[in-house]
């Protein structure tokens, strides 16, 4: 499969939003990754169900919104008819992984989990099955344009090759400090979708940015 970009509002203008959608809608990308975050699982606020439905109503692309919070149980159906097609929880936050993968699968969303830097991958591996798509975070999550942790790659190495001798069609995404100068490695390692926020939104040309990484390993 030709690998997905994802590029995250987090970094974007959000006083020229329905600009940037726009951008991104006449763009190269795949998907839009949607940071949701409640001030206590992470240090950081910033949107809740209100502006996914405002960009989805800006866009037909697909929505990626990934849950930086505690309890997110609470808010996954508000999130799926906000218009979320993917939805991932924090496997920190989540004492009941499994029970929280069927609700969001209960939705009709796809089911997601992001792990933090020190979260070994073998921690889901028992549900495995369950899971459409691993987030691994390559920062601690609460911030856009931060460094990237290179130990990173070893896990989704590691995590690519269970999903392959497994046969399932379980994606990974990686999160966090994702630019051209890491993206082809990324992609080496097994990596099947791509976030990427100040990569392409702090650079001049962000259409091209967007092109750029998805053009890598050919077309
Ligand atoms: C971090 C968020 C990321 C963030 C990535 O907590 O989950 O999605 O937007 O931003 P960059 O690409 O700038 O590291
Ligand atoms: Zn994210």
């Amino acid at each position: 499969m030709k690998h997905l970009i994802a590029p995250s509002v987090l970094a974007c203008d959000f006083a020229r939003l329905p600009e940037e959608i726009a951008l991104l809608n006449d763009s190269a990308a795949d998907w839009i990754h949607l940071d949701v975050m409640d001030g206590r699982f992470v240090p950081n606020l910033t949107f809740g169900m209100p502006l996914v439905e405002a960009i989805n109503r800006l866009t037909d692309k697909t929505l990626d919104v990934h849950l930086m919070m505690l309890e997110p149980e609470r808010y996954v159906e508000a999130f799926q008819k906000a218009g979320a097609d993917w939805i991932s929880v924090h496997y920190e936050a989540c004492p009941h992984l499994h029970r929280n993968l069927q609700q969001i699968k209960a939705t009709g969303a796809k089911a997601g989990v992001a792990i933090n830097p020190h979260t070994p991958v073998e921690a889901l591996f028992p549900v495995l099955e369950e899971i459409d798509l691993v987030i691994i975070m390559s920062v601690n999550p609460g911030f856009g344009g931060q460094k990237f942790i290179y130990h990173s790659i070893e896990k989704i190495k590691k995590l690519k090759e269970e999903i392959t001798i497994r046969n399932l069609p379980t994606l990974i995404e990686v999160d966090g400090g994702v630019g051209m100068q890491n993206a082809q490695v990324l992609l080496q390692a097994g990596a099947d979708v791509l976030v990427a926020g100040s990569a392409v939104f702090k650079a001049p040309d962000p259409k091209k940015a967007i092109q750029q990484l998805k053009n890598i390993g050919g077309l």
